[in-house]
C-alpha cells in the first residue's frame, strides 16, 4: 500500500497503487522547448534544410559553392564546383598554388638559359622552386648548400667543373647521370712508382714534395706505357668529358688530401686512390625520375643559384 505523494493525479491507478501525476512541466524546460522549435523554424527558412526529392530547399541565405580547377590522374585540368567548407577551401587554393607554379615551371621551361638568368622575377622562382627540388633529392649527398663532400660528392658551388659547368653540360650531368672511373695501377706499377706518381701529382697543387720523387713521377705520369695522360690530359687539367680530375686545382674529391697534415699522409691518400683506381662515384641520372621541367630549373639552380657556372 504506497502512500500518495501529490494530490495532481489524472486519477488512474494501475496495480492497486501506480498512479500518474499531472504535475506541470519547470517553467525553464517549457521555455527552452519554445525556444528550439522557434530556433527551427527559423532555421528552415534561413538555411538548407529540407529534402525535396533529388533537390533541398536552399533557405533565404542559399548556398555558398567554391570553384576550383581540379587536375585528374591524367595531368587534365578540370572547373569543378563543391560547397563551401574549410577542406574545400583548402583544396581550392592548393590546386591554384599548384596552377600557377606550374604556370612559372613552364616559363622557365619555355625561356632560353640565358634569359632566365637575366630575369629577376624568373629567378626568383627558381631559387626557391629549386631549393625544395635540390632538398628533396640531391642534398643527402651534395649536402643543403651543395658544397659536397670530400670521398663521397662534389662541390657544386665552386667554379671547378669534373664533368663541365655549362648549361648544357650541367643538363646532361642531370639527365644521363654520371660515372667516373679510373682504373687500379696496383698490378701494373711498383709501389715505388706510385710513391713518385702521388708525389707529382702533389706537386701540381703547389704542395710540398720529395722532388727527385715528383720528377720522376712526372717521366711516368708522360709514359704512355702508364697512360696517366690519356685520361688526365699531358697538362694534368682533365678532361671534361672523360670526367677525370683536373689534378692542378687544389680541389680534391676523391683523395682526402685536405684532411691529412703532413706530406707523407698525404701522398698516402693519393697512392690509395691510384692503386685502387676509382669507380665510387656515381651521379644518378634524374631523366626517368624528374620532370624535364624540373631537370631545367635544376640546371639553372645549379648554374646560377648556387653560383658556380660558366
Ligand atoms: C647518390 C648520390 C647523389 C645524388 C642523389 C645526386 N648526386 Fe650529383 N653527383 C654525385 C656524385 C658522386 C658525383 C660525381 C661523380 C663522379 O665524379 O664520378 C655527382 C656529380 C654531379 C654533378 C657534376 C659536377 C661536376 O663537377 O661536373 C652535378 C652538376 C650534380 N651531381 C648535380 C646533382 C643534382 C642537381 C642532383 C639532384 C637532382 C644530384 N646531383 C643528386 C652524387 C649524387
Ligand atoms: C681511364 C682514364 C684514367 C686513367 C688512365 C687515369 N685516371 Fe686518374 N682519374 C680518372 C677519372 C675519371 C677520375 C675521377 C673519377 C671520379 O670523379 O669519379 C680520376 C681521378 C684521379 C685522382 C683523384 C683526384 C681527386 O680529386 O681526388 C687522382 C689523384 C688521379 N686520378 C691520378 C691518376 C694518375 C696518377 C694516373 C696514372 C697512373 C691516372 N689517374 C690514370 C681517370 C683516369
Amino acid at each position: 500500500m504506497g502512500q500518495q505523494t501529490t494530490k495532481n493525479t489524472t486519477g488512474h491507478v494501475w496495480d492497486d497503487d501506480l498512479q500518474e501525476l499531472t504535475n506541470p512541466l519547470p517553467r525553464w524546460w517549457l521555455w527552452t522547448f519554445y525556444l528550439t522549435v522557434i530556433f527551427s523554424v527559423i532555421y528552415w527558412i534561413m538555411y538548407p534544410a529540407w529534402p525535396i526529392g533529388k533537390s533541398y530547399t536552399k533557405g533565404v541565405e542559399g548556398v555558398n559553392t567554391i570553384k576550383y580547377t581540379a587536375r585528374t590522374v591524367d595531368g587534365k585540368e578540370v572547373q569543378k564546383e563543391t560547397h563551401w567548407n574549410m577542406r574545400s577551401k583548402l583544396m581550392a587554393e592548393t590546386n591554384e598554388a599548384e596552377a600557377r607554379q606550374k604556370q612559372w615551371f613552364d616559363k622557365v621551361a619555355a625561356t632560353p638559359y640565358e634569359d632566365v638568368a637575366k630575369d629577376a622575377e624568373l629567378m626568383q622562382f627558381v631559387n626557391s622552386a629549386g631549393k625544395t627540388l635540390f632538398s628533396d633529392n640531391c642534398a643527402p649527398c651534395h649536402m643543403s648548400g651543395g658544397q659536397g663532400k670530400v670521398t663521397f660528392s662534389p662541390n657544386l658551388t665552386d667554379d671547378s667543373w669534373i664533368f663541365g659547368g655549362t648549361y648544357e653540360k650541367i643538363h646532361q650531368t642531370l639527365t644521363g647521370g654520371r660515372t667516373g672511373f679510373m682504373p687500379p695501377f696496383k698490378d701494373m706499377l711498383k709501389e715505388e712508382q706510385i710513391t713518385q706518381l702521388a708525389n707529382y701529382v702533389l706537386s701540381l697543387s703547389g704542395e710540398k714534395v720529395d722532388t727527385a720523387a715528383a720528377a720522376a713521377g712526372a717521366e711516368l705520369f708522360k709514359n704512355p706505357g702508364v697512360g696517366c695522360f690519356v685520361c688526365h690530359g699531358p697538362d694534368a687539367k682533365g678532361n671534361q668529358d672523360m670526367g677525370s680530375a683536373n689534378l692542378t686545382d687544389k680541389i680534391w674529391l676523391w683523395a682526402n688530401v685536405p684532411a691529412q697534415q703532413d706530406a707523407a699522409g698525404k701522398v698516402e691518400e693519393v697512392k690509395k686512390v691510384i692503386t685502387g683506381g676509382l669507380s665510387r662515384g656515381v651521379m644518378p641520372a634524374w631523366g626517368g625520375r624528374l620532370k624535364p621541367e624540373q631537370i631545367k630549373l635544376l640546371t639553372v639552380y645549379v648554374h646560377d643559384s648556387l653560383g658556380g657556372g660558366k
